[in-house]
């Protein structure tokens, strides 16, 4: 049995078997003999079903629009080619992802372009692409535009609405002392400059004011600070929906949040604008979990459970605080609480304080819940740690996606 309120956190085709606990119709003890730990593992019918909830919802509330997924939440071919059969855009954030975008055959029209410090060469790779979009971030943005686009290129000015956003200091990104985007006066001045361009196509704004928020109000708040800019043909109003987490999170659901976001823009924006939404964390997070092996159990207060992964696979912890749920995925009900820590040499290198774990021993399989979001982006080689496999699960069917690093990767780059 799996307790509900864990439940509730997995991918929602997980169930218990007599193997323990089963996602996508095959039991994690599975994927875990075959493809080995740590492994990250993607509910595809969990994610297929998510981005149907963003699209649906848009369609629903406005004649015109588009989701885009954040892809700087899962950048892996694999991710990518989903999206682009699910028919939806993308958002990159720089050349690396803009690079597999293409390779995944995503429609290069789809593609949206940011940052906040783009090159020469990330613009050009972009214009010589064809993606539909590139986000004005900055004044030197027009100027490089200006000085790379050989013909006309369609771009969003990204607006710093002044709104704070209620999570992390680190992913808000809507207050009057972010680095993002440009305040109230100054995207006036830039959407001056780039109506009197010869190069650049002003098709309409852009704000994004973080991520993991789960109150609905400063959405709102984001929208209505556009109004006052002019009339334009399209509003990207940006991602920033949070995913539940913990036992004790609440996260609004996309159709919650679409409405107030489509509300907002009817009271406020041209009704014939088109709407563009940039949703990441919430489309992926629940559908992913990371498999670990116990490597050691150490007993005292507080027991500490090690496993042999941490923060090269799962950076949220040590870098937001971020607090996960797990489970011992043959004994998933009850038990605890004990520490679930990492391998690598830091203190720091927690996964779960307090894991509710049923009696686990050396050799055991830990599976932690929603590490779909940001997790495979930050994954890094430290104490010399391979990044994990990625393993796509469905109709009882486990397919690699991306395989597991080598040693030999490791000094792969070596000259
Ligand atoms: C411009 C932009 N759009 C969308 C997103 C996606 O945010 P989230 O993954 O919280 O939905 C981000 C990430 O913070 C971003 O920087």
């Amino acid at each position: 049995m799996i307790d509900a309120d864990f439940r509730s956190l997995l991918p929602p085709t997980a169930t218990a078997t007599a193997d323990g606990i089963t996602i996508g119709g095959v039991p994690l003890v599975a994927v875990a003999e075959r493809f080995g730990t740590p492994s990250y593992v993607i509910d595809e019918q969990s994610l297929r079903e998510q981005i149907g909830s963003f699209r649906d919802a848009l369609a629903r509330r406005w004649g015109a629009g588009r989701v885009h997924f954040a892809s700087k939440a899962f950048p892996t071919t694999a991710m990518y080619r989903v999206m682009a059969e699910e028919g939806i855009g993308v958002d990159v954030a720089g050349g690396g992802e803009l690079h597999l975008a293409l390779r995944a055959g995503v429609r290069p029209d789809v593609i949206l372009l940011h940052g906040n410090a783009k090159t020469d060469e990330e613009i050009s790779l972009a214009l010589e692409a064809g993606v539909g979009l590139v986000v004005i971030d900055n004044f030197d943005d027009i100027d490089r535009l200006e000085r790379l686009a050989p013909g006309r290129q369609s771009v969003l000015v990204r607006v710093r609405p002044d709104v704070v956003a209620p999570t992390h200091e680190a992913m808000a990104t809507g207050h009057a002392s972010s680095k993002f985007g440009l305040s109230i006066p100054d995207a006036r001045r830039a959407i001056e400059r780039i109506t009197r361009s010869r190069h650049l196509g002003l098709e309409g704004l852009h704000v994004h004011i973080g991520s993991q928020i789960s109150e609905l109000a400063p959405f709102t708040h984001a929208v209505e600070a556009l109004a006052d800019l002019g009339e334009f043909d399209t509003y990207d109003l940006g991602g920033g929906l949070a995913a539940r987490y913990t036992y004790g999170d609440h996260a609004p659901s996309p159709d919650e949040w679409v409405e107030t976001l489509t509300e907002a823009a009817r009271r406020v924006l041209p009704a014939h604008a088109r709407i563009l939404l940039e949703p990441g964390r919430s489309v992926v997070a629940r559908a992913g979990v990371t498999l670990y092996r116990v490597v050691t159990v150490k007993h005292g207060e507080p027991t500490f459970v090690a496993v042999d992964g941490g923060m090269g696979d799962n950076l949220d912890v040590s870098l937001y605080g971020q607090r996960f749920e797990s489970a011992v995925v043959t004994r998933p009900s009850g038990g605890g609480p004990v520490d679930l820590v990492g391998r690598h040499c830091e203190s720091g290198d927690r996964l779960v304080e307090g894991a509710r774990l049923n009696d686990p021993r050396p050799g055991d399989l830990i599976v932690v819940a929603v590490t779909g979001a940001y997790c495979v982006t930050m994954a890094n080689n430290y104490n010399g740690a391979r990044r994990p496999p990625v393993v796509f699960v469905r109709d009882g069917v486990a397919t690699l996606r991306q395989r597991r690093e080598t040693y030999e990767d490791l000094a792969s780059r070596d000259v």
